[in-house]
C-alpha cells in the first residue's frame, strides 16, 4: 500500500547503551535476514549501536552488502582535540555512518545538552557529509500547561539556526514527547501529525516550502509493532525513530515493514 506522502520513511533503531559488541553482530544479523530486497524499496533503515560496537555492526553490514546504513547516536562538535572521551564527526564518516542522532532528550536532560550545543553538533554532522537526525519534543508538564508547540518550536529554531535550506531539506528531525520516550504511553497518531505537521509548517515559514516538503520527521516515543502503522499513516510523519522495540530483531522488522499492516 502507498505511504501517506513521497518521501521515503525512514525508520532508525536507537540501541542506546545496551548490547555489547557479540550481541550487536546478533542483532544486526537477525535484522538482516528479516528484511528483504523488496522491502528496502519502501523504506530506509538505520540502526545506531554505541560507539564501541560501531566496527563490528559495520564489518556486518559491508560483508554482506545489507542495505541498513550505520547511524551513531551522539558525536562531539569539535573535529579533533583535548576532548577525553569525546569521538568526533571525522571518526563516524570514517566506519561508514551516515546518520547521527543529536538532542536526543536523554542527552538534553542528562547531559545538559541545550539548543546552541546540539546546533554545533548538527553543523558537526552536516559538515562531515552525514545526516543529522535532531530530536525535539516536551516534557508532560510542558503539554499540560499548553505549552507543548512553543516548546518544540523553540527547539526546532535553535537547534537548526543558521543552516541554509539545502542543508534543512535533508535533515531528518524526529519528534519524541519525553513524557513518551520509554514509558509503553504513546502519542496518538492525532497529535502526533498535529505536532509533526506545525514543525513542517515553522520549517515552511523559516526555510521556504521546497525545504519543508523534503525535510523527514520521525515519531519517537514508545512505537510498537502493533503502533507504527497507524503513526505512519500520518500525512507528516516520514518515520519513527525507536528505541526499546528497536532491540528485539523481528519485533523492529516488523516496524519497518508497516506498510503491510496499513489500517
Ligand atoms: P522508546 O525510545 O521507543 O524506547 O520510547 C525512543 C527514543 O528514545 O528514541
Amino acid at each position: 500500500m502507498a505511504t501517506a506522502n513521497a518521501r521515503k520513511p525512514l525508520i532508525s533503531g536507537n540501541w542506546k547503551m545496551n548490547h555489547n559488541h557479540f550481541e550487536a553482530i546478533q542483532t544486526i544479523q537477525k535484522l538482516a535476514y528479516a528484511l528483504n530486497s523488496a522491502d528496502y524499496a519502501h523504506v530506509d533503515v538505520s540502526v545506531h549501536p554505541s560507539f564501541t560496537n560501531l566496527r563490528s555492526v559495520q564489518t556486518v553490514l559491508q560483508a554482506d552488502d545489507i542495505p541498513i546504513a550505520l547511524g551513531a547516536q551522539n558525536v562531539h562538535m569539535a573535529s579533533h582535540g583535548a576532548f577525553t572521551g569525546e569521538v568526533s564527526a571525522n571518526m563516524l564518516t570514517k566506519l561508514n555512518v551516515s546518520f547521527v542522532i543529536v538532542g536526543h532528550s536523554e542527552r538534553r536532560a542528562l547531559f545538559v545538552e541545550d539548543n546552541e550545543v546540539v546546533n554545533e553538533k548538527a553543523r558537526a554532522v552536516l559538515a562531515a557529509n552525514m545526516t543529522p537526525i535532531v530530536c525535539v519534543g516536551e516534557t508532560l508538564e510542558q503539554r499540560r500547561s499548553g505549552g507543548a508547540q512553543d516548546v518544540v518550536g523553540e527547539q526546532v529554531a535553535h537547534s537548526l539556526a543558521g543552516l541554509d535550506a539545502e542543508m534543512v531539506a535533508g535533515l531528518v528531525i524526529a519528534y519524541e514527547p519525553v513524557w513518551a520516550i520509554g514509558t509503553g504511553e504513546t502519542a496518538t497518531p492525532h497529535d502526533a501529525q498535529l505536532m509533526c505537521a506545525y514543525i513542517r509548517s515553522l520549517v515552511t515559514e523559516l526555510w521556504g516550502d521546497a525545504a519543508a516538503q523534503a525535510l523527514r520527521i520521525q515519531y519517537g516515543g514508545s512505537v510498537k509493532a502493533a503502533t507504527a502503522p497507524d503513526l505512519l499513516a500520518q500525512a507528516d510523519i516520514d518515520g519513527a525513530l525507536v528505541g526499546g522495540a528497536s532491540l528485539d530483531p523481528a519485533e523492529f522488522a516488523r516496524i519497518a515493514n508497516f506498510r503491510l499492516y496499513q489500517p
